[in-house]
């Protein structure tokens, strides 16, 4: 834990977003499987903060459930119109005040819309204006462009930190300055409050400019800094839908170089995307053009991809997955999965399972070993140990109005083409014969069929197709004019 814990963390979070042309409220869009604002509110946490209040205004419902279910710690307070930074600062401050939190010590002030900003960042933030007895530090950074930014305006002679002056306000000479304001900032608690309750909206504005509280205090006779931030893309804004992609781009670069250094090789990194809360264990390995998101975790020298897309999905130790889409599916160790392969929410496939093309399966459990190799519908079944079942076969588990279970027991050979119309069980050791319908159970060790029996009517093509191609393929391979029923 760090020593110079913050008293509170300030997220600004109400503004409305326009520009995304969204009915979402802006930070409330994701990249790399977590909102806009949860990466702020994750990397925050990264200080310890005794309190976190978000700042909510457009779209106040959404984000605060949101907020409800990512993090049950963070406060919301609600700023009814954008009246600026300083205003929207004030009203996360009256809601801590208001609950009897005493504001002595640090506190730091983040915007909601900044995804790719560091918890490590933060906290050289908070440690530089602890060494520094600052009254207050920002978080600057050099950027090839500053327009639109506030302006870090320093004393000629000492490089001090004087001003932050806001674009639309500066002078052509303060325009050229190329080091701006972030947006976040460490305070002292009780000096913000007490220069929050002097920032006038004279500006062209005519809002409450946080940024002002800085003149404030310097004019107050107080210490004001700046600590450059090392990377200056990491307090990129999310403004619209570009810069969105942007730092999706950026971020998953950052996860992957993450789980590379970690062991695992990514052979593709420009076509292969991680959420930041996927898990690994070194020598797996990802084929290009995979897609890992969620709780997913890929055991040690598993292979995922090409193609794959997979969603709170486990893959166990020197598992393949090719070509696959799984959500919320097990796969255990060595199995073997795809191409084209559906796994489906509650499918767990034991060690050396294979789930083969065009195989969907759902809510089944396959047991060790087991082969379900091609064209088939496995939903709502638990399959034994080392069975296989045949080609296209469909577990029937849906009459219309209740979903059924089939069991199939362990060392069994189903055939191809069978539908187990569940409920159904299939014993220990049975086979069933290809092209059946299972509607009744299979005794251990037992044969079923359960198939028309074939007839053959001989004859019938030269006496119904005469002179047809089939009727002159058939007379050339000797075949008799012979009306009699030939069924075995
Ligand atoms: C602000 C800074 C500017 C800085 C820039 C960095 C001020 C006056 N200016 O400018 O110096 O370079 O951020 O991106 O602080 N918000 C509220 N309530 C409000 C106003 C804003 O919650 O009343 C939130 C917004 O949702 C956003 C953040 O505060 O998350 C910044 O607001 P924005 O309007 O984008 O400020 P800028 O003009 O970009
Ligand atoms: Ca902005």
């Amino acid at each position: 834990m760090s020593a110079n814990r913050p008293a509170a963390v300030v997220v600004l979070a109400a503004g409305e977003g326009t520009r995304m042309k969204s009915a979402t409220p802006k930070v409330l869009h994701e990249i790399c499987g977590r909102s806009l604002v949860g990466h702020v509110v994750s990397a925050a946490r990264v200080l310890d903060p005794e309190h976190l209040v978000v700042i909510v205004g457009h779209g106040r419902e959404k984000v605060t459930a949101h907020l409800a279910e990512t993090d049950a710690d963070a406060r919301t307070a609600v700023q009814h119109e954008q009246n600026g930074t300083g205003h929207a600062v004030r009203i996360g401050l009256e809601e801590l005040t208001q609950s009897g939190v005493a504001l002595d010590g640090t506190v730091i002030v983040t915007c909601g819309d900044t995804p790719l900003l560091t918890g490590a960042t933060l906290q050289k933030l908070s440690d530089a204006h602890a060494q520094d007895g600052n009254a207050v530090t920002v978080l600057s950074a050099e950027v090839p462009d500053s327009t639109g930014y506030g302006r870090i305006v320093r004393d000629p002679a000492d490089g001090t930190v004087t001003a932050i002056v806001e674009h639309k306000d500066a002078t052509e000479a303060q325009r050229a300055v190329r080091e701006i304001n972030s947006g976040v900032f460490a305070f002292d608690g009780r000096l913000l409050v007490e220069a929050l309750g002097k920032v006038r909206t004279d500006n062209s504005q005519g809002e409450e400019y946080l940024t002002d509280v800085l003149g404030i205090l310097r004019e107050a006779g107080h210490r004001v800094g700046a600590a450059v931030a090392g990377d200056h893309r990491e307090i990129v804004g999310i403004n619209n839908r570009v810069q969105l992609a942007e730092a999706r781009r950026m971020l998953n670069q950052r996860v992957l170089e993450d789980a590379m250094l970690a062991g695992v090789t990514v052979v593709d990194p420009s076509s292969t995307w991680m959420d930041v809360s996927v898990t690994y264990e070194p020598d797996a390995m990802v084929h290009p053009n995979s897609q890992l998101l969620g709780a997913t975790h890929l055991g040690a020298y598993s292979e995922v991809g090409p193609g794959t897309r997979l969603t709170d999905t486990s893959v166990g130790e020197g598992a393949a997955v090719n070509n696959t889409v799984a959500v919320g599916a097990e796969i255990g160790p060595r199995a073997s999965v795809g191409p084209y392969t559906y796994l489906r929410p509650g499918t767990r496939l034991g060690e050396k399972v294979k789930a083969g093309s065009f195989v969907e399966m759902k809510n089944s459990e396959i047991g060790e070993g087991t082969k379900v190799p091609h064209l088939s519908y496995v939903g709502d079944a638990e399959i034994g140990e080392h069975s296989n079942i045949g080609a296209a076969s469909v577990f029937v588990n849906y009459d219309g109005m209740n979903k059924h279970r089939t069991t199939v027991g362990s060392h069994c050979r189903t055939g191809a083409d069978n539908m187990f119309v569940a409920p159904v069980t299939v014993g220990d050791g049975a086979y069933t014969a290809a092209g059946s319908v299972i509607t009744k159970d299979v005794p251990p060790g037992s044969l079923a069929v359960a198939r028309g029996q074939q007839r053959n009517i001989a004859g019938w093509v030269a006496r119904k197709r005469p002179g047809s191609r089939a009727a002159q393929a058939a007379e050339a391979a000797g075949t008799q004019g012979d009306k009699t029923d030939e069924s075995a």
